[in-house]
């Protein structure tokens, strides 16, 4: 069985496809899927580069634990262990596991949900992790029918699925992206407004019920200048400003210190797996609700160059690995 390895932290480069024997059988609640699609994430090249390096106390210190890398999937179950009930060999699911850049992925009856037929591998691998933080933050915004939302950086994984979830939950949604060519699929998917955010907060409007922020370092008292009285910002997630902690972690701690004392509701999204959100989205895309803006689909042997395409800014949407 072929899998994508690695043995130290660093540029997506460092990976390689190997063959790594087939996993032992499954024991208890595990489930072995056959691997046709796998998602590829801004988390992934967090585990491949071990940055911001604080999260290396639970991946590694000197070197990542695990040698496999990848999350979300979509495929065949293969087998499954004496505890699972609900799913056979030959089921269509989606998910998340345990190094799902490979042909076989180890996971657990819970990590994943059975998919119809009509439902494309590729649609669902984009969705699992990037469809549950998008949850999350609507969830944490108290995003309902009604809200005026802007999501601050559209264009990528979460952001293309938050405009369309907070959509179907009712909201009327601006997004702001200044990436090449995404303003077609957001205006497709709902949006009621794209504009540019290059510009800068000042541009974006203001008296949001809610602004979910999916990159950038906009210090927070030019975020909440986007807010209503009573609006909520809700960080999910930047890159850059410091290799030990992160600019954007450093900012979510500024914010939860502030919250109390303000009247804006200051949330961070830490996303969580779980069945009922993963059940959520897979009836979205069996329904036709949800259909993930997918950028490009790479071969396993090019997962390093998919991450880079992610790291880079430039993909609309998600980016898949197909592999089978
Ligand atoms: N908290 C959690 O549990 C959780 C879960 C998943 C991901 N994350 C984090 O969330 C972030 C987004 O993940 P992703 O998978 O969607 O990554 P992605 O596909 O690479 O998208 C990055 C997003 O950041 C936006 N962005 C970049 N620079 C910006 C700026 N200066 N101002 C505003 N927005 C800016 C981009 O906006 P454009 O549309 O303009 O390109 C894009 O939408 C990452 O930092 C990731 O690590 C957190």
């Amino acid at each position: 069985m072929r899998a994508v390895v690695r043995e130290r932290y660093g540029v997506p480069a460092v990976l390689r496809v190997a063959d790594v024997g087939e996993p032992p059988a499954p024991t208890g609640d595990e489930v072995h899927v056959r691997v046709a699609a796998a998602g590829v994430a801004m988390g992934d090249w967090h585990l491949v580069t071990g940055l911001p390096s604080v999260m290396r106390l639970v991946t590694g210190l000197r070197a990542p634990r695990e040698p496999g890398v990848g999350l979300d999937l979509a495929g065949t179950v293969a087998a499954v262990g004496p505890d699972v009930a609900d799913l056979r060999p030959g089921d269509r699911v989606l998910g998340c596991g345990r190094a799902a850049f490979a042909e076989t992925a180890v996971t657990r009856a819970r990590r994943v949900a059975a998919l119809p037929a009509h439902v494309p591998f590729t649609a669902a691998a984009a969705v699992p992790t990037s469809g549950t933080t998008a949850l999350h933050a609507l969830r944490s915004g108290r995003v309902r029918a009604g809200s005026r939302v802007l999501v601050l950086g559209a264009g990528g994984g979460v952001g293309t699925l938050a405009v369309r979830l907070a959509v179907l939950a009712g909201g009327e949604v601006t997004a702001a992206t200044a990436r090449a060519g995404a303003a077609e699929a957001l205006l497709a998917a709902g949006a009621t407004a794209v504009v540019d955010r290059s510009a800068g907060p000042a541009s974006l409007g203001s008296g949001y019920d809610a602004v979910l922020v999916t990159g950038g370092l906009t210090p927070l008292r030019d975020l909440r200048r986007l807010l209503g009285a009573r609006g909520a910002l809700v960080l999910v997630g930047a890159e850059g400003g410091g290799r030990v902690v992160g600019g954007g972690l450093a900012r979510q701690a500024r914010a939860a210190a502030l919250d109390p004392w303000v009247r804006h509701r200051l949330r961070s999204v830490v996303s969580r797996e779980n069945p009922a959100d993963l059940a959520r989205l897979r009836d979205l895309l069996a329904a036709g609700d949800l259909a993930p803006v997918l950028d490009r689909t790479y071969p396993l042997a090019e997962a390093g160059e998919a991450i880079e395409r992610v790291a880079s800014g430039a993909a609309r949407g998600k980016v898949v690995l197909t592999v089978a």
